[in-house]
């Protein structure tokens, strides 16, 4: 097909054939790679996938030193498939504490590329998050002297509030004073899930962006009972109702530079999920891109899919584009329903699912 500048090609090769779409690499602005055997298990497929992926700090102990980013991500590095070119982008876990000096010298040396400001108690591993944004201001302030990114769960963790809700709280109480206050400051409203977040991230200023993950433009709430408890469509912030979803689609098949790729794939192994007290998560990145894809192709929009996964992110994060291809195809492809994790299991979004699109891997250049 003609009209499209390089790398992206939608082409079919032979009458009949496959469609296959050829895009540059992508990167992951958001993902959970954990630590130890679910770090080895789940790192390789981001990275066969991504050049390139934030981190997200929240381990426990969580990630709040420039030596805990380094020491990870050589973990991370040697858990790589031999050969796999991955590189991880590390971020710093903001906590009531942290030091500033230690944040600056973390973003000036090159080991932070951004860092994460969870609420306390908002979500997994968020226990040592920050109690009260105002507490951190003297952080924030120097983020944005230096230009180090500050990325948002943007939910309130106050329990009076509606969980369906917490989203749209956080832009009230939280955001909008936020960017007030630090004009300057660049954001990223992570994997936002309602009309109100698509809304307030296209008004306002240039330097707030925000991720979509694939899970919630595919999913709405009734997911999470369709037919009984499913523990692993559950995840945080929770999926909403289905208009939601279509504005989240909306967003991020629109071309604005403002949305990016990031997928939030949150791996737990399947006693936590499926227990008591279930742990939010979904563990989408085996199917990351494949799903991407069937949402843009369904929207009718897949010309915009490497814009979304591969240029908007590096731009608003002041990096370069990657310089490979991937190719997908538009051939069905089954999931498997479950990963083996250590001695246990996980089950990934779409287990069991024919997919409409199958990733066939990083291309060989040839054009
Ligand atoms: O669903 C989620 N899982 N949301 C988060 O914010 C954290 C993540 C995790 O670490 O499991
Ligand atoms: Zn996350």
């Amino acid at each position: 097909m003609s009209g499209f500048r390089d790398p992206l090609r939608i082409e079919t090769p032979t009458p009949g054939a496959a469609t296959r779409l050829v895009i540059r690499q992508p990167d992951d602005w958001h993902v959970h790679l954990r630590d130890g055997d679910m770090l080895r298990a789940v790192v390789n497929e981001t990275a066969r996938q991504f050049a390139r992926a934030i981190v997200m700090p929240n381990l426990v102990p969580p990630v709040t030193t420039v030596a805990a980013a380094e020491a990870y991500r050589s973990r991370i590095q040697a858990a790589l498939a031999p050969g796999l070119a991955f590189t991880p982008l590390m971020t710093a876990y903001l906590t009531d504490t942290i030091d500033p000096c230690e944040i600056e010298r973390g973003f000036e040396t090159g080991v932070f590329t951004a860092a994460k400001m969870y609420p306390a108690h908002a979500t997994t591993n968020s226990a040592q998050g920050v109690t009260d944004i105002q507490r951190i201001y003297h952080v924030l302030e120097v983020m944005q002297r230096i230009g180090m990114p500050l990325l948002l769960h943007g939910e309130v963790a106050d329990h009076r509030v509606d969980v369906f809700d917490r989203e749209a709280v956080f832009i009230e109480r939280v955001l909008a004073k936020l960017l007030a206050a630090f004009p300057a400051l660049r954001v990223v409203l992570e994997h936002i899930t309602t009309e109100a977040a698509v809304a307030f991230v296209e008004t306002a200023g240039p330097n707030l962006g925000a991720t979509i993950t694939p899970h919630h433009l595919v999913i709405n709430r009734n997911a999470m009972f369709e037919g009984g408890i499913r523990p692993h469509m559950y995840c945080l912030p929770v999926a909403k109702r289905e208009r939601h979803r279509l504005a989240l689609r909306r967003a991020a098949t629109s071309g604005n530079p403002k949305f990016f790729l990031g997928t939030d794939s949150a791996p737990h192994v399947v006693g936590e999920k499926e227990s008591d007290c279930g742990c939010a998560g979904i563990f989408n990145a085996p199917v990351a891109l494949e799903t991407y894809a069937a949402v843009f192709d369904e929207e009718g929009a897949l010309e915009k899919l490497e814009a979304f996964a591969a240029e908007h992110g590096p731009r608003f994060y002041g990096l370069s584009l990657n310089t490979g291809s991937i190719v997908l195809e538009r051939t069905p492809r089954r999931v498997s329903p479950t990963m083996v994790v250590a001695n246990t299991r996980m089950i990934p979004f779409q287990a069991n699912a024919s997919l409409a699109w199958t990733f066939r891997g990083r291309s060989s250049g040839a054009c």
